[in-house]
């Protein structure tokens, strides 16, 4: 019994002692330093927004696939005339990523009352190529397309 109690009492000792030893040693912070960074103005001309070979592919791919069964180049049919489409969105990747969604899932009341059928089997890159090539068929303000 008497060891006992003189070991607890050892243990709490050194216990005492390391953490007053140790909340002694509060470090002190630095103060945060501000970085200040300088970026220098840099110009550069925004990517084509599609080349050649993926407006090639993607007119490949609608003409293969049963896009043209609801879509005509330039008049409405079942949906909305390709140069329709490219009048009404600007020729970013924005429209690509979400034009290539609505090919793949299916979309619905922004033409009309008619939806279009989802088409899981086309992949999203296929989709990107078939809406660039879909969106530089507006006669009026065509994209940069590069070689
Ligand atoms: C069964 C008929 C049908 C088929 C097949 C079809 N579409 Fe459509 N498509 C439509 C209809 C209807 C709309 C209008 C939907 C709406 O109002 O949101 C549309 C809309 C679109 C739009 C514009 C979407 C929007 O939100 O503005 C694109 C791009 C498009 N189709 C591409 C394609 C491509 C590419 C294919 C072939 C893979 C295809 N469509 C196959 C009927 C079809």
């Amino acid at each position: 019994m008497k060891i006992k109690k003189l070991i607890t009492a050892a243990l709490y000792i050194t216990f005492t002692v390391c953490v007053g030893h140790a909340s002694a040693q509060v470090k002190k912070t630095s103060a945060a330093k501000k970085k200040v960074t300088t970026t220098a103005a840099k110009v550069t001309p925004p990517p084509p927004f599609a080349t050649a070979p993926e407006i090639e592919d993607g007119k490949n791919l609608v003409s293969k696939s049963d896009c043209l069964a609801c879509h005509k180049t330039d008049d409405k049919l079942v949906g909305p005339a390709y140069i329709a489409i490219a009048e009404k969105y600007p020729k970013d990747q924005n429209t690509v990523n979400t034009l290539s969604q609505k090919v793949i899932s299916g979309g619905s009341g922004v033409w009309g009352p008619i939806p279009m059928a989802p088409h899981p089997v086309i992949t999203l890159a296929e989709a990107n190529k078939m809406v660039k090539y879909i969106l530089t068929l507006n006669s009026k303000n065509s994209p940069v397309v590069s070689k």
